[in-house]
């Protein structure tokens, strides 16, 4: 008991000097140190006991923190470099204000959006997260559970710790396929067939990875990570990619997830290799778009990979409308990263997104109470933005347009 109470003392004098706290020390960490200080054990201190306690989706954060070894929670908490991209993607919403109607009827609104032909009565949709089976025993299973019970879309990522055929199951109805490219075409082909095979009708490029990254909060939690790793994981891509069901029965000799070859060419030859519709995931340029458009892509998602990728320092809130312009129309683009709320939510929505993913908050639900927690996720924020278009009087998506929003950044 002692040790683990130092050990979490260490820790605590870790975050007092991360990056990850420069926004202000949370309210649930204050609460740790507390109990550091009075020598007890720290978990006491959770401030919910069940999802439907949480007012927001903050709450889950503290519990899942306390309910997943330091190196798991780390994983889902990481940025890069600095996390200054992670910041970067909260601080945005600060720079767009809600302008609001009155007097509109607003007893009724319609939240529903369409893409690629299918209608969804919400546009919050999952984002792809890897490896959800660090987070609780029933991984992607729940999430998928969660998704079909509120009727979310959900997009799976390549590093699934369950098949995506399970997942389909889970589900109720297909799923999007997020795809990693890998830097070996046979796997690529492999993966993208057994995704069609699946039923998933689109196929979501990531784009933002092409050469690694420097995850260092992930590192410093790890350290705090006392158990032998080793037990569960054997080290470098082989490893990783064993406890990865997509690549079950694949021969992985000298595979990397990362791709740093990766052009324009692949996009056309991944067009030219499927009939499931083409999205690019994490463009934040308007020349990009331009160019995803004459390469025929089918969709894009304005992404950061939720400030695991790149230390750019620009949140997705603040990219959305340059690549929304540069498409005009021709195809849709959704947004993630950083989402956190029903009126960040609302704001893309009116900026001209689609759809809006969310990643950490469900990662923190499923951590700190399987499906249940999901679920709850999911409700805090729909009826977040549903009070929100209330408010703002914008009583369906498609009249929830650039009137609503004032950019601060031109005045
Ligand atoms: C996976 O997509 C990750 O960011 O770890």
């Amino acid at each position: 008991m002692l040790e683990r109470a130092a050990r979490r003392r260490r820790f605590l004098k870790f975050l007092a000097s991360s990056p990850l706290l420069a926004c202000g020390v949370p309210e649930w960490l204050a609460g740790f140190a507390d109990a550091a200080d009075a020598q007890s054990d720290l978990p006491k201190r959770a401030s919910i006991a069940t999802p439907n306690e949480a007012l927001n989706v903050f709450d889950f954060e503290p519990v899942a923190r306390q309910t997943l070894p330091p190196a798991h929670f780390g994983y889902l908490a990481t940025g890069v470099d600095d996390d200054a991209t992670l910041r970067a993607n909260r601080e945005g919403f600060s720079r767009f204000q809600i302008r609001t109607r009155r007097l509109v009827d607003v007893s009724k609104v319609d939240t529903s959006t369409e893409l690629f032909g299918t209608t969804w009565k919400t546009p919050i949709v999952l984002a792809p997260v890897a490896a959800q089976k660090a987070f609780h025993p029933d991984g992607e299973v729940a999430a998928a559970r969660a998704a079909g019970a509120k009727g979310h879309l959900l997009i799976l990522s390549t590093a699934t710790t369950v098949s995506v055929e399970e997942v389909t199951a889970a589900r109720g109805g297909p799923v999007w396929y997020q795809l990693y490219p890998t830097d070996t075409w046979r796997i690529t082909q492999a993966l993208v067939k057994r995704a069609e095979t699946a039923g998933c009708p689109v196929l979501v490029l990531t784009v933002d990875l092409p050469a690694g990254r420097n995850t260092e909060t992930q590192s410093r939690f790890e350290k705090e990570d006392t158990r032998q790793c080793s037990s569960c994981h054997q080290p470098g891509w082989q490893g990783y990619l064993r406890r990865k069901r997509m690549f079950d029965g694949l021969d992985l000799t000298g595979v990397s997830l990362f791709s740093p070859g990766l052009t324009w060419d692949f996009v056309r030859r991944l067009k030219d290799t499927t009939k499931m519709k083409l999205v690019l995931k994490g463009l934040e340029t308007r020349e990009d778009a331009e160019l995803a458009a004459q390469y025929g892509v089918d969709g894009i998602i304005v992404s950061n990979h939720g400030g695991r990728a790149q230390e750019s320092g620009r949140g997705t809130i603040e990219c959305l409308s340059e690549v929304v312009d540069a498409v005009r129309g021709k195809m849709p683009v959704l947004v993630d990263s950083g989402f956190r709320r029903g009126t960040d939510i609302f704001k893309a929505l009116a900026l001209g997104a689609k759809a809006v993913c969310i990643g950490r908050p469900y990662g923190w639900g499923l951590a700190a109470f399987g499906q249940p927690g999901v679920e709850k996720v999911l409700e805090l924020l729909t009826r977040e933005l549903e009070l929100m278009m209330r408010h703002a009087g914008a009583t369906s998506l498609v009249k929830l347009t650039r009137s609503f929003v004032v950019d601060l950044r031109h005045g």
